[in-house]
């Protein structure tokens, strides 16, 4: 997460992440699944706007406006203007929580798909949170922060991680930052089709010999990202398979391209390719693009 500071106005970059592995232990009494999962944030972002309100306007009045700036998959969702926008939700929170009654003007530029396992209105929620607190001087630590975002949705805790990877387990609130040297790239692609996070968990099995990130981790570490990309793995990604065809369609295109391996992102749509390099990851995406798949970017990651 990038912040700016411009006069009256908190500018803050909001990064999508990639599930490099993600296994499933177990159901949950609530309902919920116990995750063992790695995640690492990219520098495909949205971009969030927060300015004091002005004087005249109501002084607890939540002005949110939300926008597409680059051109999204044709997937037939709206972006969310009103309380189902996680923002606006944050904002509810983080207010209900501090008894805080300031009001702020919010703008959304979005960049990341919607319904596509990216993490896109999690990092928005969490970019929310961080930003009121140092705009309302609200003086929340760490652990209160992460208190909010648990209640927020299961990822947002990670887009509070420092160094943007880290193994997520619990229901993927319970985070374990890693630190990394390295910088790696990837493709990632999405075609028109997003999916819902509860619709694909509801159709998965948790796993009866569970896989261990360990490996990944290991190789990670080494920057060997050969031997790391042959060791990913989402769970989810075989009960996404059954609910949309696109992603057999994009997976069939991934393996004839010149990545070290490829993987679809949580809970989808969204699909990647881990590049050698920003030239082979910028060559994947102009063949992807030349095949007709609507959206497409090069991204590197970013801690
Ligand atoms: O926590 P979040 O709101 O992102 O989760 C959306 C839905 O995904 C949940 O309501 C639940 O159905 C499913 N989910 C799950 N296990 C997780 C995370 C999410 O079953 N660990």
């Amino acid at each position: 997460m990038l912040f700016q500071q411009h006069e009256q106005s908190l500018l803050v970059h909001a990064p999508a992440k990639l599930n490099l592995f993600l296994e499933i232990l177990g159901r949950r009494a609530d309902g919920y699944h116990e995750l063992d999962t790695l995640m690492i944030a990219v520098d495909l972002h949205d971009t969030l706007t927060f300015t004091e309100t002005s004087p005249g306007v109501a002084d607890d009045a939540i002005d949110f406006r939300a926008e597409f700036v680059v051109p999204q998959p044709a997937s037939g969702l709206s972006l969310p203007q009103d309380a189902n926008n996680l923002v606006i939700k944050a904002v509810e929170l983080i207010k209900r929580e501090t008894g805080c009654r300031r009001g702020v003007q919010i703008r959304l530029f979005k960049r990341i798909p919607l319904a596509s396992g990216l993490g896109g209105g999690s990092s928005d929620a969490a970019a929310t949170l961080v930003a009121l607190n140092r705009l309302w001087q609200l003086e929340l630590d760490d652990s209160q922060l992460h208190r909010l975002a648990a209640q927020l949705g299961s990822d947002v805790n990670f887009f509070l991680a420092p160094n943007g990877l880290a193994i997520c387990r619990g229901r993927g609130e319970a985070i374990q930052p890693l630190q990394f040297q390295h910088h790696f790239h990837f493709v990632i692609a999405r075609m028109h089709q997003g999916l819902s996070t509860a619709q694909v968990f509801a159709r998965c099995k948790p796993s009866s010999q569970p896989r261990s990130a360990g490996r990944l981790i290991d190789e990670l570490q080494r920057g060997n990202k050969t031997a790391a990309s042959q060791a990913m793995y989402n769970a989810l990604q075989s009960p996404a398979e059954v609910l949309t065809s696109e992603l057999c369609e994009l997976k069939a295109k991934f393996s004839e391209l010149p990545v070290l391996g490829h993987s679809m992102s949580g809970s989808g749509t969204a699909y990647y390719g881990w590049c050698a390099n920003r030239k082979l990851a910028q060559a994947a995406a102009a063949r992807l693009r030349s095949r007709g798949v609507p959206f497409v970017v090069t991204v590197q990651s970013r801690f």
